[in-house]
């Protein structure tokens, strides 16, 4: 048997394991990764950087005969049945003290199943949230770790040095018990899809509403990136406006089909906050207009009963200033919408999930960092009980600076019929969060006309119940 000497191994050498792999290695961890591809364990060693420990094997006894104890084995393979497999394989070659890490996008309660498998068989077992895309994973991506406390101070020093970091800090922090780490993910990924909406709406409507060219639209992005509106998705989108394809010479952005895919993280964040009753309804939207989008013969079809031609002009001196005051709202709104989902599932689901500690990871690294989240990380630090970041007044003053333009430019949308249904959601769970007096009193009523559901009333306690008819 060879001498133990790794520090660290990867079941799956993909790019994101690959490249978690080598910038592990790049902060003097030894590494070994298996992958039964040898094209893949060769690439691993191929791209190693100069004096570094790096080796590629394709037996994964090989790996873990070489590894230091407690093992420290991460697989990042696609979520699903492919993590169950590599755990089934890998289960009766493991000793008492190893600990399993899956770093995927996996679905929490897949993670608290294999969770409890693994617990029965004596083994630690770690879901991990990892963001930052192929690039993050190599230079510093936002680790989102969660389950066993005791797993997670053996992996602690590794992750540290391979996370982003912000004035020094680390993104990486232990978020909460069982599934925490996929959970935290996962409403990350939902975030996600909802700014992405919201930036294409955007895009949409200073495009063909007010004919907004590529190179136009890259220098409105680039300066708001230097704003309020730094982030990483507006840094890239407006990079993306100035690339050109090798093919043509024309902008790639104009050559790609309207059709966007998803592997379902957002559909689950989704799912998810109706089960626990919490309102997301950007992220809802997100996830629909993705769905619709897929619909182009039908649309086609539709857009030839309704409209004729392209929308009218919109001629507003003042559009760029709106649509980056829009933006900003909206984005909000989508950071508003998922905290406050974390806050319910931290305690429905038992997860004890420091919300300080989520968004300070997500400050760097990942695909939904923004200057926003420094604001929300001192919101959480002066009242971690914080139920929605809307009630904190520095952010309530980025509200009131904002709405009157997201106001004025929902209101062009409408008149050009660009669609905007995630702008519009933002703004309407806004409003009606920031209602005193919902509509919800007729619901009530015609529930119990109907149904005779019963109801409160404002003046006196009990239930009650009328004979409507
Ligand atoms: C990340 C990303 C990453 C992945 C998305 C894409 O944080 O690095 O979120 O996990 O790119 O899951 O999701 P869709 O394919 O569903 O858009």
């Amino acid at each position: 048997m060879a001498t133990p000497t790794f520090d660290f191994g990867m079941i799956g050498l993909g790019v994101m394991g690959r490249n978690l792999l080598l910038n592990m290695a790049d902060h003097g961890f030894k590494v070994i990764g298996y992958d039964k591809d040898n094209q893949k364990t060769l690439a691993l060693e191929s791209s190693a950087t100069a004096n570094t420990v790096v080796k590629g094997v394709n037996s994964l006894q090989e790996m873990l005969n070489q590894l230091n104890s407690p093992r420290r084995i991460m697989m990042l393979v696609p979520a699903g049945q492919p993590v169950d497999d590599v755990l089934q394989g890998l289960q009766p070659l493991l000793a008492p003290d190893d600990i399993v890490i899956d770093g995927g996008n996996s679905h929490y309660t897949d993670t608290l199943r294999r969770l409890a498998w693994m617990k029965e068989k004596g083994l630690h077992f770690v879901g991990i949230g990892i963001s930052g895309g192929e690039h993050g994973a190599r230079t510093g991506p936002s680790i989102m770790p969660g389950g066993d406390p005791q797993a997670y101070k053996h992996l602690q020093p590794i992750l540290e040095s391979i996370a982003a970091k912000v004035n020094g800090d680390p993104c990486v922090a232990y978020l909460g018990k069982g599934a925490a780490g996929h959970y935290v993910k996962m409403v990350h990924n939902g975030i996600e899809y909802a700014i992405m909406q919201l930036i294409s709406e955007i895009y949409d409507l200073l495009h063909r509403g007010a004919g907004k060219s590529n190179d136009q639209l890259h220098e409105i992005f680039n300066k708001w990136n230097e704003g309020d509106l730094q982030s990483y998705l507006v840094e890239i989108t407006s990079e993306i406006f100035l690339k050109s394809d090798d093919k043509t010479g024309k902008k790639i952005i104009d050559l790609i089909l309207d059709k966007a895919g998803s592997k379902g993280t957002g559909k689950w964040t989704s799912q998810d906050a109706m089960d626990l009753g919490v309102a997301i309804p950007t992220i809802d939207i997100a996830v629909a207009m993705r769905a619709l989008s897929s619909l182009k013969d039908e649309r086609i079809k539709a857009s030839k009963i309704y409209h004729n031609g392209s929308p009218a002009l919109i001629k507003n001196q003042n559009i760029v200033e709106e649509a980056g005051s829009a933006l900003l709202f909206g984005m909000l709104i989508c950071y508003a919408q998922g905290l406050a989902l974390l806050k319910v599932a931290s305690s429905e689901l038992q997860m004890e999930i420091p919300l300080e500690d989520a968004v300070k990871v997500w400050r760097g690294g990942c695909i939904i960092r923004s200057s926003l989240l420094e604001i929300f990380y001192k919101s959480f630090q002066q009242n971690p009980g914080l139920s929605n970041i809307l009630l904190n007044p520095e952010i309530s003053k980025i509200v009131n600076k904002t709405i009157g333009h997201t106001r004025n430019l929902l209101v062009q949308f409408i008149q050009s019929g660009i669609p905007a249904a995630g702008l519009s959601s933002a703004l309407g769970y806004f409003d009606a969060y920031a209602s005193e007096q919902m509509p919800t009193n007729l619901v009530q009523a015609q529930r119990d006309f109907f149904g005779a559901h019963t109801y409160q009333r404002v003046d006196m306690a009990g239930t009650f119940h009328t004979e409507w008819q």
